[in-house]
């Protein structure tokens, strides 16, 4: 694993810029980021005037101490000029307000005036600096989505999205059929007749919404596959990544994954934790850590989305700016989010930023120096972990039994009708992932078109809408399956299967959904044997299958059928965790227990136990230590050799 740093050169003067090199290089850094916001430095004017020669002296001072660059292309940022003189290109708001200029991602995917611009420079930016030696990534714009940037209601969308539609459907009629247009007299004469989902008097049809949603999705990876195609072109031999976010479904990563090299992401653990936590007791325990999963949690979702190839482009250095609240994290944990990074095959763990700014919207955001210079905290803590990399050796393999799929289209599925307030899909499949890694396991998190012949349990938790492709592969699957409670609910167009949930699953465990319950917080239900307690979301199931158990109420609770599993209930985290540890044995997997946040991580011949408190915790190994030792407060790690 590399180390590198985010740093805008165009921030600072061009004297500072060689000591700072000097300084990266000292630290044991040797990957810098730079570029993706600095368009209105790059062609500050007008079209095609361009000025390059700062950021070819800001690459060559970086380059002089050996230092590799990841160039950003600066689309995020359309400058004044541009959007002065081509307003259209920004986004328009669900109001039908246009976004404005003054912060970034201010641009609308479908705008064809904006890809021709993108390509421009693009293009301008590949043939300056593609073959630098220096130059060994790209990355391509910066966060799609974030700060809510996917979809757009303008009319550039309109039209695009009645293309795709045109070319999606047959024939209007068809389009009516599959979206069930009868109801409500919803129904469509023409493609150009189809408006955007929004602004509609209640709720609008959940099979548009999905369809616009893949269309907007498809919008970013035609985008990005724009600026891919250049960049391969004009800068061979280099990869290509792009900076994904944590938390974030609002599109496919799957499909702009398929025109990169890398997945990259940006960790927040502290920034995130409100988003990752609903319960503020979870939250006070985990304020200055994060949440013990979050960070591993991404890491095993984006190696999947990057096809084994993952790295961490933005990491936390000390507080944030934009979450609710920003505290310190815990002395220890910058150091320790980093080993968990490598535990995880991160390739590259990069900070943000090199230097606190001290001015515009982020001068409460730290870096790795204070805006004066001196050294922050972080510092420290990564001199340590450059000697602990050297301890431990980098030939590792992480080897998995376990997978989840997971499903961009099934989380929207449930987003658009969530049918209970307090069924959030992402939150479900995070805490799947919980309740696994509790039990010391390592995990992958895969897309449905993995091949799964490696792995002894795998896991259904957001598949809504099954593909043959991943039924096929099910069938022929001889490890142990759980299927989780809506996966198979609905057909790819949104409506429940003619044979009822879990459709086509049925053809691996002989099981028919007939009623569905979501349940408000108060009411939760335990089931009579195994005492696990259903909360949010219950199922009522009629099989030829004895369940394991029963509520009550006579419903039954968990259907097994061979080596497949069905859990027809959300539950509470006690009960998910005994649930999951009952089918890793029964897959024959070993476990380790992990209590409070006490998580290993498997590495090669090397185990990693990792503490995020709140308590200390003694590790019960008689090991020799590589890193640390079996007494570990929160915030420390210890590392060490399995016996052969
Ligand atoms: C990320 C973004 C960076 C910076 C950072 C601050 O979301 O990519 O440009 O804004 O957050 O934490």
């Amino acid at each position: 694993m590399k180390l590198g740093v985010c740093y805008y050169p165009e921030h600072w003067p061009e004297h500072t810029w060689p000591e700072d090199a000097r300084r990266m290089k000292a630290l044991g850094i040797s990957v810098v980021r730079i570029g993706e916001f600095a368009w209105s430095r790059l062609e500050p004017d007008n079209r095609n005037q361009f000025q390059f020669e700062w950021l070819n002296n800001a690459i060559d001072t970086l380059w002089a101490e050996g230092l590799e660059v990841v160039l950003g292309t600066p689309t995020a940022t359309p400058p004044k000029w541009l959007v002065d003189e081509i307003p259209s290109i920004l986004a328009v708001d669900e109001q039908g307000h246009q976004r404005g200029f003054g912060s970034r991602r201010h641009y609308c995917f479908s705008s064809q005036e904006y890809r021709t611009e993108c390509t421009r420079i693009v293009t301008k930016l590949a043939q300056q600096f593609g073959k630098h030696p220096a130059v060994n990534a790209w990355q391509t714009d910066n966060e799609y989505g974030c700060h809510s940037t996917i979809v757009s209601y303008s009319h550039d969308a309109l039209t695009s999205f009645r293309l795709w539609c045109r070319q999606r459907y047959d024939s209007i009629d068809q389009l009516n059929n599959a979206w069930g247009n009868v109801f409500w007299s919803m129904e469509y004469r023409h493609f150009d007749e189809i408006d955007l989902p929004c602004g509609a008097v209640t709720e609008l049809n959940p099979a548009h919404r999905l369809a616009f949603w893949k269309f907007s999705s498809d919008q970013v990876a035609s985008f990005n596959k724009l600026q891919t195609d250049i960049l391969r072109e004009h800068s061979p031999g280099r990869d290509i990544l792009h900076n994904y976010m944590g938390n974030f479904t609002e599109f496919d990563h799957y499909t702009t994954a398929a025109d990169l090299d890398i997945a990259s992401w940006d960790n927040y653990p502290l920034g995130f934790l409100d988003r990752d936590l609903a319960d503020p007791i979870d939250q006070q325990k985990w304020f200055r850590t994060g949440h013990p999963d979050s960070s591993t949690f991404h890491h095993d979702l984006y190696r999947g989305v990057g096809r084994g190839r993952m790295w961490v482009m933005e990491q936390q250095p000390g507080p944030v700016n934009w979450a609710p609240h920003n505290p310190a994290p815990l002395p220890g944990m910058v150091r320790l989010w980093a080993l968990e990074a490598f535990a995880h095959d991160a390739e590259v763990m990069s900070w943000f930023r090199w230097r606190q700014l001290p001015f515009a919207q982020e001068q409460m955001h730290t870096g790795l120096l204070l805006p004066d210079s001196t050294e922050d905290t972080a510092c420290n803590e990564i001199r340590q972990l450059v000697s602990d990399l050297d301890t431990i050796g980098h030939d590792h393999q992480r080897l998995c039994d376990v997978a989840i799929v997971f499903d961009y289209t099934g989380d929207q599925i449930c987003r658009i009708q969530p049918q209970g307030q307090n069924f959030d899909p992402l939150q479900w499949v995070m805490q799947i992932y919980t309740a696994l890694r509790q039990s010391g396991v390592n995990i992958d998190i895969v897309p449905a078109g993995t091949d799964l012949s490696p792995y002894k349990l795998v896991v259904l938790a957001n598949s809504i809408s099954i593909e043959d492709g991943l039924l096929k592969r099910l069938k022929e699957f001889t490890g142990h399956t759980i299927i989780g409670p809506r996966c198979g609910s609905k057909t790819e167009e949104y409506a429940i299967p003619d044979s009822l949930p879990p459709g086509n699953l049925q053809q691996i465990i002989p099981i028919r959904v007939t009623r569905v319950e979501s349940l408000p917080g108060f009411a939760a239900t335990t089931s009579l044997r195994l005492a696990h307690t259903a909360n949010r979301w219950r199922e009522r199931i009629e099989s030829t299958i004895e369940p394991a158990d029963f509520f009550d109420d006579g419903w039954g609770y968990y259907y097994r059928h061979n080596n497949v599993h069905y859990l027809n209930s959300c539950l509470d985290p006690m009960s998910l965790k005994d649930f999951m540890l009952g089918r890793l044995q029964d897959a024959g997997i070993n476990t380790i227990d992990c209590t409070e946040g006490l998580r290993l991580s498997h590495y090669g011949s090397l185990t990693f136990a990792f503490n995020y408190g709140p308590a200390p915790q003694t590790l019960q190994y008689s090991a020799e230590y590589l890193l640390g030792q079996a007494n570990l407060a929160a915030g420390e790690v210890a590392v060490w050799c399995n016996a052969s």
